[in-house]
């Protein structure tokens, strides 16, 4: 009877180390490998990235693809978020990932922000360097872009530089690139975005 009773608990005590070993295995599978929750990444929640298709961020054409041949030079710029190609998710769940974009004269171009643009096409973040207000205005006469909160201006020929008001530095830039004739997005931003006392990326 006892070495019956010895193989019972023996089989037992294996029976339960198994189970734990595949609970370990699912917990891990669930909980990933270091033990901390997996988190999924958030398509949404990213900044601009290399590949992704650009659509309107204003009415009446909000979610549509912008078409390179809808910007003509000299045009108020358009808001713009980043779309993943394959998914269709915008990339609108972050405020600092907003695209302010607009067609110059090549000409007028400087040439290091000529390795930024695409036939002309140039693109900036449109969050302001100063305290973060989107960059939403436009003074034709100059081509210049303008923050209305405290009237910092940009130069999108010129990288994005500072011509006045108190913005700290330049609106970083996103390099674009037209392939089949569809506007993308060729790399990340240039620079951490946002303001100097505001969150940055
Ligand atoms: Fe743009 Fe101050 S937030 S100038």
């Amino acid at each position: 009877v006892l070495s019956r009773l010895r193989l019972y608990l023996g089989a037992m005590w294996n029976s339960c180390i198994r189970r734990r070993v595949v609970l370990g295995v699912g917990t891990m599978a669930i909980l990933g490998p270091t033990g901390a929750p997996a988190v999924q990444p958030d398509p949404a929640g990213s900044l601009p990235q290399a590949g992704d298709l650009l659509v309107h961020q204003t009415h009446p054409q909000a979610g549509a693809v912008i078409d390179p041949n809808e910007l003509a030079a000299g045009t108020p710029p358009v808001l713009a978020w980043a779309m993943e190609p394959n998914s269709g998710i915008v990339r609108n769940h972050l405020h600092f990932g907003l695209i302010v974009l607009l067609r110059l004269s090549a000409d007028d171009l400087t040439e290091a922000e000529t390795r930024f643009a695409a036939d002309g096409i140039v693109a900036f973040s449109a969050i302001c360097t100063h305290a973060g207000c989107v960059v939403s205005g436009w003074r034709p006469a100059e081509s210049r872009l303008f923050c209305p909160c405290h009237g910092s201006v940009y130069d999108p020929a010129d990288g994005g530089r500072v011509v006045a008001g108190p913005a700290p530095r330049p609106l970083p830039t996103l390099k674009l690139r037209i392939d089949d004739g569809k506007l993308s997005v060729a790399s990340g931003f240039s620079a951490r975005i946002g303001s100097s006392t505001g969150r940055t990326d």
